[in-house]
């Protein structure tokens, strides 16, 4: 099967599969405005219950890779998954993983809190702002970024509790 081309995706209307290329395009390159990829269900099940479901392109591959083989030992808690599940989830990971410049090297502790450019388009955010009780860590992207569970972090949608 041929790849789709962009031109033939807007003459048969395919409007929604012209932005679903243009994403991409953006995602190869690193956009922070990572484009939104539709979660896998089992992804949304297991990794959205004590945190956002993590944008998968906010990481690189290697580092989803080490996460979803320590999950017995994850950032200090349990979130363990069956064989089948973690296959599942291992595969949507590595397909969809950033590769752009921003996420090339793996952070430290693959953390996406501790990327390079997340430090960077947080610097603002003052240490005291992290620690208030409806914040409590910057892993807690929800608590300022009201539409996290959807994968959308442009600034209108910021709000920073008091
Ligand atoms: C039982 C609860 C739980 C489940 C289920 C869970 N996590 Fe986590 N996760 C945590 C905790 C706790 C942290 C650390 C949060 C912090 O530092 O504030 C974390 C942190 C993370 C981080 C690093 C966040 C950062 O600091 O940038 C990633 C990435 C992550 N989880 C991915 C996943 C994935 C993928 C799954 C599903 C396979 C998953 N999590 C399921 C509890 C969970
Ligand atoms: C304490 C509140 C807070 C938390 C928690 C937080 N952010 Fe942010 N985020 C901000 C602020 C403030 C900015 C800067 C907006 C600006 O440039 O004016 C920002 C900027 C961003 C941007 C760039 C947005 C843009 O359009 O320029 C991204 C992407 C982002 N954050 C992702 C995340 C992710 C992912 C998490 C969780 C792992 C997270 N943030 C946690 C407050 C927060």
């Amino acid at each position: 099967m041929r790849p789709p081309r962009l031109p033939h995706a807007i003459r048969t209307g395919g409007l929604m599969a012209a932005l679903a290329l243009a994403g991409t395009a953006a995602l190869a390159d690193g956009d922070k405005h990572a484009p939104r990829v539709p979660l896998l269900p089992q992804y949304q099940q297991e990794c959205a219950s004590c945190h956002v479901a993590y944008p998968p392109g906010m990481l690189p591959a290697a580092s989803w890779r080490r996460i979803v083989q320590g999950l017995p030992q994850h950032y200090g808690t349990d979130a363990s998954l069956d064989a089948a599940t973690l296959q599942q989830l291992s595969v949507w990971l590595n397909a969809n993983a950033g590769t752009g410049r921003r996420v090339r090297e793996a952070p430290p502790e693959d953390r996406i809190t501790r990327s390079a450019w997340f430090v960077r388009e947080h610097d603002e955010v003052s240490p005291a702002t992290w620690k208030r009780p409806a914040v409590k860590s910057a892993a807690n992207c929800a608590a300022c970024h009201t539409r996290a569970d959807q994968g959308e972090f442009r600034e209108r949608d910021i709000r920073i509790p008091r």
